[in-house]
């Protein structure tokens, strides 16, 4: 109890400072009262709806590991907190979908559900099972090979488990949702067969290369964290989807390039007549700079909102020396921030950042109910990011 007032003092206190109000300090005081009372009588606060949306901004702004935190004050909050029923959950993420997208213009924004219960054994009141709304299921053939994400490999098989029969398996099949409420799993919702209109994806070609297309590569617009936690002032949200809009090379120097992910490499390097042979012909750094060309040209052809990774950067440098000047310094994790290509021709490279991570308002990662084991600890020590 001590510990989260302590926690909701500590968020109260970064509200002012950001607000800047002295003057209305009392209004400050007699919050932090009401909050202390409340938390002695019943073991908990509840936010005010501006409390709930400068808490999810500076949760944000205080997210070590994105790049993209300098439009922390540009989010959409949707308050969901009443939101019970297994029809107006589904209602709220549809929404959630579609208005992020906002026709290619995408909008950062997250969707608060039901705080977490303090009470020990209360199961949360939502969860969602899925890592992101939109993401494509990763199946194992009979041969030992994978179709699609292997990074979903194991989310499918539960889907399946749940009951779901997708119509058709390709590399780019997206999943329904899994929710539980109340601890309850509810039948997988196959969004995307209903709703067609909300899977919006970008076709990927190469602005020269005609063969590219025969890859038939695509990716969806809005990635849609919808497994983490938000923690307000010591208050847990186990429930809040959010989004912002993609940085290039997530896409085409990670999802669609790694090894163990789709692995697009080889493929790439044939159409581009690379000596695949000999990893000095350096045919995998050619073949991942085409790759990223060619997500930045589609994304930019069909008008949906993407960054590069040299603005990105930049923007993130300003906005730290910004922020270091008005006395609110920005944490950081370098190995984050650095970009998987061109890393030295970025400014984050020499960037030197405070990797503490601030504790009572954050994004965390959290367990997932589907798994006994915690992920949060490991011989390393306890994970900072780690909610559980
Ligand atoms: N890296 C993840 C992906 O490729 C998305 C993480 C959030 N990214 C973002 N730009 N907000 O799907």
């Amino acid at each position: 109890m001590q510990d989260l007032y302590i926690q909701a003092e500590a968020f109260i206190s970064s509200m002012q400072q950001f607000e800047g109000r002295p003057s209305n300090s009392d209004k400050w005081k007699q919050r932090l009262n009401s909050i202390k009372q409340s938390i002695e009588e019943t073991g908990t606060y509840t936010h005010t709806s501006e409390e709930l949306s400068f808490g999810a901004k500076l949760a944000w702004r205080n997210s070590n590991r994105c790049i993209g935190r300098h439009f922390w004050r540009q989010l959409d909050v949707f308050d969901c907190r009443t939101l019970h029923t297994k029809e107006s959950i589904l209602e709220a993420l549809k929404n959630h979908v579609a208005l992020s997208y906002n026709k290619g213009a995408i909008k950062s924004a997250v969707t608060i559900f039901a705080p977490k219960d303090n009470t020990p054994g209360t199961p949360d009141p939502i969860r969602i099972l899925n890592h992101q709304l939109i993401r494509y299921a990763g199946f194992k053939n009979d041969n030992g090979k994978i179709l699609g994400d292997p990074h979903s490999l194991s989310f499918t098989q539960e889907l399946e488990k749940h009951g779901w029969q997708p119509s058709k398996k390709t590399s780019f099949t997206p999943m329904p949702w899994l929710i539980q409420i109340n601890g309850e799993t509810q039948e997988p919702y196959t969004v995307f067969e209903e709703h067609p209109h909300l899977l919006t994806e970008v076709q990927i070609e190469h602005p020269e290369n005609e063969a590219f297309k025969s890859l038939e590569l695509k990716w969806y617009s809005t990635p849609i964290l919808s497994d983490m936690a938000l923690l307000i002032g010591g208050i847990h949200y186990p429930c809040a989807p959010f989004n912002g809009w993609y940085m290039g090379t997530e896409i085409g120097a990670r999802n669609l390039a790694d090894e163990n992910r789709y692995d697009y490499l080889p493929q790439i390097a044939e159409i581009f007549q690379l000596d695949t042979k000999n990893n000095r012909t350096l045919w995998r750094d050619r073949a991942l700079i085409e790759l990223n060309r060619a997500v930045l040209y589609s994304f930019d052809r069909d008008n949906v909102k993407i960054g590069d990774h040299h603005a990105l950067t930049r923007q993130f440098e300003k906005f730290c020396e910004n922020e270091t000047k008005s006395k609110c310094p920005v944490t950081g994790d370098w190995s984050w921030l650095v970009p998987p290509i061109s890393a030295s021709q970025t400014p984050t490279f020499s960037q030197e950042f405070d990797p503490t991570v601030v504790q009572h308002t954050n994004f965390f990662y959290q367990n997932s109910p589907l798994e006994a084991k915690s992920k949060g600890e490991s011989p390393m020590g306890k994970c900072p990011y780690h909610i559980d």
